[in-house]
Parts: C-alpha cells; structure tokens; sequence
C-alpha cells in the first residue's frame, strides 16, 4: 500500500459545509443492495458517530489551547455531524428496525472476523476472536425475531454471507465488568494497524449499542423489548472491552490524529471496495474531506506537541474493514473457542470447564436472568412458528449445532428457561418429521 494520507492536501475545511440536499442522500433499496453496502454504511454511520462525539469532548477537556484552535475543532465537529447523517439516512425507510439490526449483527460478525485475521498483536486479535463469537450469536438470537414478527429470512438481509447459527450463547455474555477490562496496548510500540483496528471496531460497537437503545422499545412484543435490553447491556460490555485496549496515556492530540486517520483509512476502504456507484461518490468526496480534517489536526499537534505525527499514526494508509464473507474463519473459531470464558487480569482467558467456582461473573448472570433470560426464551417461542430455530448454514455446520450448544454452555449461572441441547435436538428432530407434510399444499 503506497498512498501516504500525510502528504495529501484534502479539501479545505471551509468547503466543506453541505446544503441540506446535499446532506440527506437518497436511500439504498434494501431489497436491491449488496449486503456489503449496508455493512459500509452501518459502519460509517458508528465511525462518524464516534468522530462527532470525541471533538465534543475534545471541546469540553481542552482549555490551553488558541481560540481559532477551538473554534476549528468545533467546526471539524459540525462536519462530522454532516457526515453522519448523509451516512445514517443512506438507509431506507422501509427497511424495518428488525432488518436492520441483522445490519449490525452482520457488521459485527464479518468486521471482527477481518481485524482478527490481520491484526499484528497476538493479545488484541484473541479479544476480537473473544468478541466474535458474542456477536455472532446476537445475530441468531435476533433473526428468530425478525422470522415470527416481520416474515424475514435472515438471507434476506445477509444475503447468504454470513453464517446464522447458535453461537456463544447471549446469555453467558454478561459478565463482571472488572474482567471485561483486557490490558492496554503500549502507544509508543503498538503498529498504527492495532490502533486504527480498535478504534474502527469500538465505534462500530458503541453506534450498535446506541441503536439498540433507541430503537429496542419500538416493538410491542414484551420478550423481543427483554432481548434488546439484554443484547444492549452486552453491547455495552464490549464497548468497554474494546476501549480498555487503547493506551489510557494517549493525549488528546494524540487521539484527534488518530480519530481523523482512522476516518481516512475507512473511507479510503469503502472508496476501494463499493459496488453502489452513487453511494462510492459520498465514500470519495468523504474521503477527500477526511484528509482535510486530518491535515488540520496534523497542524495543531505540531504546534502543541511538538512531534512528528508519524511516531502515531505511521506513513502509509492501513486497512482495517475489507468486507466480504468470513464463514470459514468464523466457523473455526465457532468450533474452537465456543467455551472460551473470561479470566481476571493476568489469565485473560478460560474454558468453562476451567473457571472457579466464585467466578466474578457468576452473580451478574444470575441476578440478570433470575426471572428468565429473553434471549432464550426467542429460541422457545419459534418452537410455536417453525418446530424448530432458525438457521442458515451449510448441512455440516447445521449438523454440529447441538453439539455446538453443549459446548458453549455453562453447567453454572445457567437461566432456567434455558432450551436444552436435549430439547434443541427434539425440535429438530420434530421439524424433519413435519416438513413434508407442511410442504404439501392440500
Ligand atoms: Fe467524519
Ligand atoms: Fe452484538
Ligand atoms: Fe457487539
Ligand atoms: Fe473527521
């Protein structure tokens, strides 16, 4: 990779105010799109939403710096604003919460997959493996909703690239925060790569559980509402997963440079990869003001820190987001790591089978789900609609799903509407004996 975003000009900032026809795009067609597309545009939306809120507070902890420094960072702010809508409203109207938040899953899951596989520190890439496998069971939980309430096929939405299946399950998700904190990379020895990595995911992490928050209570069904809490409040955890990774010494320049860097870097992506012709040119010219934020940001943090910006953020562009589909990845690590637990500092990681008996996250679990946990109760209740859950994978995968279950299930902290490896395999079993004769027509 040979473009250097540092020795580009990029569009002056005082071009870059849009007028409100310019900033509402004209929506994608959800029946029409790539599923990719949507992945890119969830994303962006999560990257802008992230560079919006740091110049806020970037505004509200920086006080020795110039007025017309301030007054720049502000205006950065207003930009980013911009952005993020164009990106957020590039999805439909019609496409339903439901649908959308398979989006997300789908982000998630094929996301993490990437950074994992071309992330240089062994430590980080096991955290996003560790993530994955969380997400990937969010997206199963959440497709047997959008199967009993709207009709959807999850290949309606992920279009046959990603995998929907038991995975982890949600309910094992809930954790003591204090183990969810993983060890910091060190800033001065951490490649730009690990740095531009984290933050892209942390801020696809953090605009999901947003989502999640404002748009769960939009349904009228009492245990969907229960399982976007559920899935939310482990959004949450991995927003502080992921952010326990980045080097808490970093200054405030430090991050401006990397928040604007990581812009350039995942527009640059989408810019390279996009099949949406109208959609590639927002990517382009987002690209392009980008590096008209970073350029200014390199300015202030010459003359505040008097350093070379490179020691931060290197000299050549990295790609954090290439989008495309990761079942066999994610299916090995499925297969590997389903029983992975959290372990206090020290120990990161354990099998179930490993973990002590006054494991810390033991009484979040079982306070949480005393009365019952809403993510099983979906595989329950599309027992009624389907004999059995939803699922969309090759036969072999499909095959090992009950074996997958027992694997990834506790023998402690486990709620008691919990559906079985016993009963997953009699529904099963139910739904090959009644497919035939649901099939035929009289
Ligand atoms: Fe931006
Ligand atoms: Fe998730
Ligand atoms: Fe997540
Ligand atoms: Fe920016």
């Amino acid at each position: 990779m040979s473009f250097n975003p540092l020795k580009e000009k990029g569009m002056p900032l005082e071009k870059q105010l849009r007028n409100w026809h310019q900033v509402v795009a004209k929506p994608y067609k959800k029946q029409e799109t790539d599923c990719y597309t949507r992945t890119r545009q969830i994303l962006m939306n999560g990257i802008e939403v992230e560079a919006w809120g740091f110049k806020h507070q970037f505004g509200r902890f920086m006080s020795d710096i110039d007025f017309d420094d301030r007054a720049n960072i502000s205006r950065l702010g207003r930009i980013e604003n911009q952005q993020q809508m164009t990106c957020n409203w590039l999805c439909p109207a019609d496409q339903s919460v439901l649908e959308t938040t398979l989006g997300y899953e789908q982000v998630a899951v094929d996301l993490t997959a990437w950074l994992a596989q071309n992330e240089p520190d062994k430590y980080v890439k096991e955290t996003f493996d560790f993530g994955l496998l969380e997400d990937f069971d969010h997206l199963y939980r959440y497709a047997q909703f959008a199967y009993m309430t709207e009709g959807v096929e999850p290949n309606d939405i992920v279009k046959g690239q990603t995998d929907v299946i038991v995975g982890r399950p949600t309910q094992h998700h809930h954790n003591c925060n204090g183990l969810r904190l993983r060890k910091h990379y060190d800033k001065t020895t951490a490649s730009p790569q690990t740095k531009v990595n984290i933050l892209t995911v942390l801020s696809g992490e953090q605009q999901t559980h947003n989502f999640y928050a404002e748009h769960g209570f939009m349904y009228g069904d009492h245990v969907l509402r229960e399982t976007y809490a559920e899935i939310k409040d482990v959004e949450e955890e991995h927003v502080t997963m992921y952010e326990s990774l980045i080097d808490p010494s970093e200054s405030m320049f430090e991050k401006a440079l990397l928040h604007e860097f990581t812009e350039v870097c995942n527009y640059y992506t989408c810019l390279e990869d996009e099949v949406d012709e109208d959609i590639k040119k927002y990517w382009e010219i987002f690209l392009d003001m980008e590096i008209g934020h970073l350029q200014l940001v390199v300015q202030m943090f010459k003359k505040y820190e008097k350093r070379d910006p490179e020691e931060v953020i290197g000299s050549e562009i990295v790609i954090p987001c290439r989008f495309k589909s990761q079942k066999t990845y994610v299916q090995k690590v499925l297969e590997n790591e389903v029983d992975k637990r959290l372990a206090p500092e020290g120990e990161y990681y354990k099998s179930i089978d490993e973990i002590p008996k006054d494991w810390a996250s033991y009484p979040v679990q079982k306070r949480v789900a005393e009365i019952s946990a809403p993510s099983e109760n979906c595989i329950n209740l599309v027992e009624f609609y389907h004999d059995r859950d939803v699922v969309e994978a090759d036969q072999d995968l499909k095959d090992k799903e009950v074996l997958l279950l027992e694997k990834g299930l506790q023998k402690v902290g486990v709620a008691h509407n919990t559906v079985t490896p016993d009963k997953l395999k009699k529904m099963i079993e139910k739904h090959e004996k009644r497919k035939d004769i649901k099939d035929e027509i009289i």
